[in-house]
């Protein structure tokens, strides 16, 4: 019954909830894959916490979150994330800033790499996830790189080495039109298989999520005991109203 009445509760909120979000990613261009992930697994945030700062911090700052919040709330104590998270000499109760200054990265890449913080938020799990998975070579950009996501984008694919090379495949021309992109293909493989590779970028997509909003651990763990709490209520009037009508017929 409780399981029942959670997952009505869990219905209700859904429903409720996708006919307020906002249409997040109706604008971006290819389609998005799903992505699956597990922002409330801690075990798959840490591998993405990891993640992030052996490949991504080095460019891209999480200005809202701290490396002891990190500690707080991924189960870790002080050494563990100063001797595996931190990277960039930065004080434990410190935010998470990358080392690169932005006016360097401005006119390296054409255009700073931006903060993080609220990326899980605001482009949403299923866009990072098809955004990191959509890198393939081309020559034609400065650094190599393009994406078939975000056309144009100035990030390499930093991720390369896992996931090996990739190419496009390019459809026919349409009268008048460009050639448009139909899929990517691995010509050459990474150090990870295909679906390796894709648990890497779905444990990177739980962190981001994560660090966009910390607070939702908590709260997810904190729900679950407030739909008990609503249904021994319930069992308790249920009760309640047996006993007083009981004499009634
Ligand atoms: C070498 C520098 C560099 C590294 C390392 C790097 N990025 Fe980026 N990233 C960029 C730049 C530059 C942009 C801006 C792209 C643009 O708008 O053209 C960007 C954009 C992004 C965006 C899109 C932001 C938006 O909404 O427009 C995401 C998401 C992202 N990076 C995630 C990552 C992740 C995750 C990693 C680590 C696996 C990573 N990046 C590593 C340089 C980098």
């Amino acid at each position: 019954m409780i399981k029942n009445a959670m997952t009505k509760v869990g219905l209700t909120l859904a429903v409720a909830l996708v006919s307020i979000a906002p249409a997040a990613v109706a604008s971006s261009g290819g389609a998005l894959q799903h992505a699956n992930t597990r922002p409330d697994n801690i075990a798959s945030v840490q591998r993405g916490a990891k993640l992030f700062m052996n490949y991504c911090v080095g460019c891209h700052s999480l200005q809202f979150v701290r490396y002891s919040r990190l500690s707080e709330d991924l189960g870790l104590t002080e050494e563990q994330v100063m001797n595996n998270l931190n990277f960039t000499g930065a004080k434990f109760g410190d935010t998470i800033v990358s080392s690169m200054p932005a006016a360097d990265a401005a006119v390296w890449f054409g255009k700073a790499p931006p903060d993080l913080s609220l990326e899980g938020r605001s482009k949403g799990p299923d866009w990072i996830y098809t955004y990191l998975k959509s890198f393939y070579v081309d020559h034609s950009r400065p650094l190599g790189w393009n994406n078939s996501l975000f056309p144009g984008a100035s990030m390499p694919n930093v991720l390369w080495e896992m996931q090996g090379l990739q190419h496009a495949k390019m459809g026919h021309a349409k009268e008048g039109g460009d050639a448009h992109i139909e899929g990517l293909e691995l010509v050459q493989p990474g150090t990870q298989t295909a679906q390796q590779f894709d648990e890497t970028v779905r444990d990177l997509t739980s962190f981001l999520q994560y660090a966009a909003e910390p607070a939702a651990l908590k709260r997810q763990k904190l729900g679950a005991w407030v739909v008990l709490y609503l249904a021994f209520f319930t069992f308790l009037a249920w009760l309640l109203k047996k006993e007083y009508w009981k004499d009634v017929h």
